[in-house]
């Protein structure tokens, strides 16, 4: 098979972002929150995910199918046992041109040399404040600041380079805009807002608590100017700003105020081997009965082909038109990964 599919709206399969796990040791209000993933939650037993054999194969199928990025993610993938062996055989994949994971950091610092060792040499790590009273609101009581602060220094320190992910909520953490802003120019590591999303059905969403990219422009601008720079590649999610004063930049992802559809290449996989065309899809389609059946790596791929050319998904596009459709269960992100 040869490389490139494209969808009905002629977008190339481009990213593979693998959840690795369902279950997190943070709470977040937006994501997982308590009262909903608490003592009785069902988590997915071991059972039912699928194995880093599983998992590899499953890669090399989208590598031939178009795949270039991978990003690993959760739940917490940190909490994935033996994670680093998994990163080891993903960076072996040729054709795979960047790895990397999505972490809350909390393990980060244990993990980072392994991490390194086996070939990962970049990290995206979330953090919404830098208060603890408001971060441990955030995150459900589970975790102070300077732990997540660690895991970034320690990731640094061997050689990882860190993107630092601040989800804005209003009444929440907008406070914090500014003190996150200072805090990663002066330690030079590139922090991108991200618009509180609609994802999943259990974070009561409303509009009313989304901080605007324009506005999260303007209050950042006021105090340190920035000026629009190109984005690194193409489809890339966050808009990238550098600070007039210096080579530090940002970003802002902005999915529910000027959202990114038109361009989006991303497949997703839950760690149950589901495949998701749309962080905002309520269906996803049972990949692991397929490994776990007689069924050939042409086939496989075949269906997977077959799939991503039937795909119209454009959701956020949608919702800013007003035309999102209402009422419909949606999948959590702890599910199908950020
Ligand atoms: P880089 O490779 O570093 O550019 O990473 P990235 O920006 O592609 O990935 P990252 O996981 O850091 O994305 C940041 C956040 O953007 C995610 O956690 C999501 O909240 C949001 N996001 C990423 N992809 C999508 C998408 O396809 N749709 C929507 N609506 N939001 C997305
Ligand atoms: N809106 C925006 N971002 C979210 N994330 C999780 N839930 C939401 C939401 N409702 C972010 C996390 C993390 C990444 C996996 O996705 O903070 O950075
Ligand atoms: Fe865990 Fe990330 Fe969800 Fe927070 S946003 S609960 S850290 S998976
Ligand atoms: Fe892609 Fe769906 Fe996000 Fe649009 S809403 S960018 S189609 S994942």
């Amino acid at each position: 098979m040869g490389d490139g599919i494209l969808d009905k709206i002629n977008r190339p399969l481009k990213d593979l972002r693998l959840s690795v796990t369902d279950r997190c040791n943070f709470r977040c209000r937006y994501c997982m929150p308590e009262e909903i993933f608490g003592h009785d939650y069902p988590f997915l037993t071991s059972d039912k995910i699928l194995s880093f054999e599983e998992t590899e194969r499953l890669t090399r199928i989208f590598v031939n199918l178009g795949v270039r990025k991978v990003r690993i993610t959760g739940g917490e993938p940190l909490l994935r046992k033996n994670l680093p062996q998994l990163i080891h055989s993903l960076n072996s994949i040729e054709k795979v041109e960047d790895i990397s994971i999505t972490t809350n950091g909390s393990l980060l610092k244990k993990f980072a040399p392994l991490l390194f060792e086996a070939g990962l040499r970049r990290v995206t790590v979330s953090l919404d404040s830098l208060n603890d009273e408001r971060f441990y609101q955030m995150n459900g009581n589970k975790s102070k600041v300077s732990k997540v602060l660690d895991g970034i220094q320690a990731a640094s320190e061997v050689g990882l380079k860190v993107k630092v992910n601040m989800v804005v909520q209003k009444g929440k953490n907008d406070q914090d805009i500014i003190p996150m802003a200072s805090y990663f120019k002066k330690n030079k590591h590139t922090l991108r807002f991200i618009e509180y999303m609609d994802v999943g059905n259990s974070n009561g969403w409303s509009m009313t608590e989304v901080v605007t990219k324009q506005e999260i422009l303007e209050r950042i601008g006021e105090i340190m100017p920035l000026e629009l720079i190109e984005p690194n590649y193409v489809g890339e999610v966050a808009t990238r700003y550098r600070y007039i004063d210096s080579d530090q930049e940002i970003g802002i992802i902005s999915s529910v105020t000027d959202a990114f559809c038109s361009t989006c290449s991303r497949a997703r996989v839950s760690a149950e081997g589901k495949l998701y065309t749309c962080l905002f899809a309520s269906e996803g389609y049972d990949l692991r009965h397929l490994l776990r059946s007689e069924k050939s790596d042409e086939e496989i791929t075949n269906k997977i082909s077959d799939i991503w050319n039937r795909r119209i998904d454009r959701y956020s596009d949608e919702r800013s038109n007003g035309n999102s459709p209402k009422n419909r269960d949606k999948v959590e992100m702890s599910h199908i990964g950020g």
